[in-house]
Order: C-alpha cells, then structure tokens, then sequence
C-alpha cells in the first residue's frame, strides 16, 4: 500500500474505549457524562436567543429537546430580567432521566415549563398532548442527529421527515433555530488515525457545552460517512461513554429545511465566518 495512503482502522472505537482508556467503565451518557459535560450557560448564547425573541416579539417557545433544560431556563430568566412576558414555554423530552434534570431545575427556579413526553417520530401526539402552536421553536446541542440510518440518503428523508414534523408545530412565519455539528468539517478528518483525530479536533473555544474538554473529553473515534461515533471521557473518574450519531452535512441540511422554511442565517459558532472549521453550525429558519 503506497505510504500516502496508510490504512487506518479505528473500527473498534464503534463499541470500545480508546487504548489509553481501556479500564474506563462504561456509564450513562445522559445520567453520567452530559451534567458534567453541560455545566452551566453561556451568558451571550443565552442573549442571542432572549434577543431574538424580543426583537421578532416572539411570545409561545418550544424547546423540541430539552435535555437538562438549562438552555431554556437561561432563556426564561434572561426574558424575565427584560420584564418581556412570554404567553407560554413548553417542552418536548423523550428521556426519562432528562425529564427528570430538566423539571427539577425548572422547580428550583420557581420556571412554569410544560414538558411533553413524546419522540419525535411520534409527533404530533404526546403526553400531554400539545393543544396549540409556537411562534419559537429550538433544537439546540447536536440532537437532530440522533435519527437517521445505513446511507445519506435515508439519514436526509428520516431526518426531513422529523423537520417536517417540528414545523407542524410551529405557526407560519415562527421561526425554528436548529443546529448540528460541523459533520462537514469531521468529515474531512475519517481517514486520520485516532492521534491525528484528537489533534485536530481541538478548539481553543467551546459552545453549548462548557465541560468540553476540561472536564470531559470528547472527540469523533469512528468516522464514516453515515455514522460517527463520538467518545466522551471523565478522565477524573475513570469513565466513559459515546454516542452514536447520523451526520448532518450542511447541503442536507439546507435542503431539509427547505420544504417546510426558508433559511434566513448559518452561524458558525455563533458566527458568520469560520465554516471549515467549527464545532457547531446553527441554522435559522422560517416557517413558511
Ligand atoms: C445532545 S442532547 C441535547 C440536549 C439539550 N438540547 C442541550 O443542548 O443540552 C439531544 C436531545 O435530543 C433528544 N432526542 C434524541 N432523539 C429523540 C427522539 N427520537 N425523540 C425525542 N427527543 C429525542 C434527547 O432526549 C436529548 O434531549
């Protein structure tokens, strides 16, 4: 095999630790990695989104996978400090432990969040079920992505077919602010070895999740082009866990939105520039 072209196999990396890591245990992602991972909320993230809601006197906003829901209630108290009132915020979970973590920090803040139990697929219908539409929708932190299968083709068509769901919630001219990972710039990382992988992937910046990196350590293992797998190592506590994910690439993606919204902004990060590389695309649409 010519040197340029060496073949690197990181296929174990689909359901084992790395080497290094080999006696780490295994654990929940959502009960043991995502708090740690989480933290706490960006305070400008936050004001991008309480902004734009005053700005487009936005009032119904739903949260289409709340997680923790600390994004959301960041959102609450940042409207609530500008006295701007909103007529409802609702939630939709599918997760038992994220039901959990998000109601208890909607208690403790004294946040009246309906949450909705229901997976996407099944949507509209949930418990309890929704009896009204939003003029806001989010899906923020890499999560459209958890829906797809074995090609590009039907990842797009399952990952369109939920979008379209989410704009049957949403009124016409309501806004839905998605986002994805850069898969695009992963992409252009699949035939590196696991060092080169974890080089590149480094940011000297974080979004949405402030424990990226200094608390738990993450990068994309396996690569391919319909599936990457994403490790998350506690090194502190000898833990582990990964997700497996259905890359959104920015041209699907552009054409999903499409049928149901017209995209209006792509940020990087929360910025104009910088779309090789980046850790977050975010898209801004709206309904038509
Ligand atoms: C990566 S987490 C992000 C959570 C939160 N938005 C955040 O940024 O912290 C992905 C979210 O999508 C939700 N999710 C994934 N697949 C789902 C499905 N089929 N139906 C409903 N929710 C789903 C998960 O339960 C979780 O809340």
């Amino acid at each position: 095999m010519p040197a340029q072209f060496p073949f690197v196999n990181t296929l174990p990396y689909i359901s084992n630790p790395i080497e290094e890591f080999y006696d780490f245990k295994f654990v929940s992602w959502e009960r043991d990695i995502y708090p740690k991972f989480k933290g706490g909320i960006r305070l400008d993230e936050v004001e991008y989104f309480s902004n734009f809601v005053v700005e487009n006197n936005l009032r119904r906003i739903i949260d289409f996978g709340v997680g923790g829901g600390v994004e959301l209630s960041g959102m609450i108290e940042c409207l609530d400090k500008k006295n701007y009132e909103l007529e409802n915020v609702e939630a939709n979970e599918t997760d038992e432990e994220f039901i959990k973590q998000s109601r208890n920090l909607f208690l403790s803040k004294k946040q009246t969040v309906a949450i909705h139990k229901a997976n996407w697929l099944d949507l509209p219908q949930a418990w309890p079920p929704y009896d009204h539409l939003f003029d806001f929708g989010i899906l923020t932190g890499n999560s459209l992505t958890y829906i797809g299968g074995g090609s590009r083709d039907y990842t797009k068509k399952a990952q369109q077919s939920i979008v379209t769901k989410f704009a049957q919630l949403i009124d016409h001219g309501g806004y839905l602010f998605i986002d994805s990972r850069n898969y695009d710039y992963i992409h252009s990382l699949m035939n590196l070895n696991k060092e080169k992988v974890f080089e590149n992937f480094s940011f000297n910046y974080t979004v949405y999740y402030e424990g990226f990196q200094h608390k738990i350590f993450v990068f994309p293992a396996y690569i391919s082009e319909t599936v990457v797998v994403l490790h998350y190592y506690d090194i502190e506590e000898k833990k582990w866990s990964k997700l497996d994910l259905y890359p959104i690439y920015e041209d699907d993606m552009l054409d999903i939105l499409s049928k149901d919204f017209i995209v209006e902004e792509i940020m990087y990060d929360f910025n104009k520039g910088n779309k090789e590389k980046s850790l977050f695309v975010q898209y801004l649409a709206r309904r038509i």
